[in-house]
């Protein structure tokens, strides 16, 4: 049985992947940095942490693996954690796959990433896929454009704003658009990446492009509520996302995702690869979306 490593198992994407390569009869080990307590014990994964200030134990736990998956990221720079940092750990994991002469790399970028992109995130991610495809290591690259599911954090915390307030702050026109993909899709993707040998980088994204008014309108059908969208300008909107943030203590929204979907970054040039649609998986799950508050602080910060 193939050895492959994870990162992020008990996470959200990740987790998906494990379950598959489980199913497929591979063995998994997981990096992660989650303490003891917010491990899941019944996911039946040999468990590393990330070991990013011990290389010789970085590179233990990638010995004997077939292909790593790389998910790992931060969605903002929060205390000592920074995109510069996450930038330079990532690195440290394709050497370390090198090192450790495992056969192939499935790294997990953005859409339209750019090495000249004013916004941390998509330069960082540029930045990475460069370092990568330049390792001399066996690799695939998969652009997500925005990954939805039950763990998922934006469209879910869109959905738990509409069902609490009558009124939506959308950042300037609300025209720009988004092409969510499945968070299974995507973990069958990044399978099927795994299996193949060439290098290459495909975008990931769903069959569906929302503009975001009409994506704030579906979920607002879907959820029952009758909510009336407020154009305003991205400052304003971003400052109101503030004020949530102090009641549920967490970054409800970033200015770089805020430019980024205004920027149209968040949907793919490319034929779609996922099948699965956001407006059924909103319905399926019209009871669930947004009735809590996925909050990215407690999941990586505390
Ligand atoms: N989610 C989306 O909509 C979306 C859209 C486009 C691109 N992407 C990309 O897809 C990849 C996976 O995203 P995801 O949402 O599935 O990520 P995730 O599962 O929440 O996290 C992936 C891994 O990164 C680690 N991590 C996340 N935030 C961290 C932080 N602040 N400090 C230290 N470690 C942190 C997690 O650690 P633990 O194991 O300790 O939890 C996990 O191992 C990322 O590279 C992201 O850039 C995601």
């Amino acid at each position: 049985m193939p050895l492959d490593v994870v990162t992020g198992a008990f996470s959200y994407t990740g987790r998906y992947l494990t379950k598959r390569l489980l199913t497929a009869g591979h063995c998994v080990r997981t990096l992660t940095g989650r303490r003891v307590e917010h491990r899941e014990l019944d996911v039946p994964v040999e468990i590393y942490p990330y070991n990013f200030d011990d290389y010789e134990a970085l590179l233990e736990s990638l010995r004997g693996a077939s292909t790593f998956y790389i998910t790992y990221w931060v969605r903002y720079p929060h205390g000592e954690t920074t995109y510069e940092k996450a930038v330079e750990n990532t690195k440290m994991l394709f050497r370390a796959a090198k090192d450790a002469g495992v056969r192939r790399v499935v790294y997990v970028s953005i859409a339209n990433p750019s090495l000249d992109s004013p916004l941390p995130y998509y330069r960082g991610k540029a930045q990475l896929e460069e370092a990568l495809m330049s390792s001399g290591v066996s690799c695939a690259i998969l652009r997500p454009t925005v990954i939805f599911g039950a763990e998922d954090v934006l469209i879910n915390n869109i959905a738990w704003i509409v069902r609490r307030f009558p009124v939506f702050a959308v950042p300037g026109d609300g025209h720009y658009a988004l092409q969510p993909i499945f968070v299974e899709d995507m973990a069958q993707l990044m399978l099927e990446a795994g299996q193949r040998e060439d290098s290459f980088v495909q975008d990931a994204a769903g069959p569906e492009v929302f503009t975001f008014d009409d994506l704030i309108r579906t979920i607002a059908r879907v959820t029952g509520r009758k909510t009336v969208l407020l154009h305003l300008s991205a400052d304003l909107a971003l400052g109101l996302s503030r004020i949530i943030g102090l009641l549920v203590r967490d970054v409800v929204l970033t200015r770089e995702e805020v430019l980024g979907l205004m920027d149209n970054l968040l949907i793919s040039g490319q034929p779609s690869l996922g099948r699965t649609l956001l407006s059924d998986w909103l319905a399926a799950n019209a009871g669930v979306v947004g009735a809590r508050y996925h909050n990215e602080i407690a999941r990586h910060f505390r």
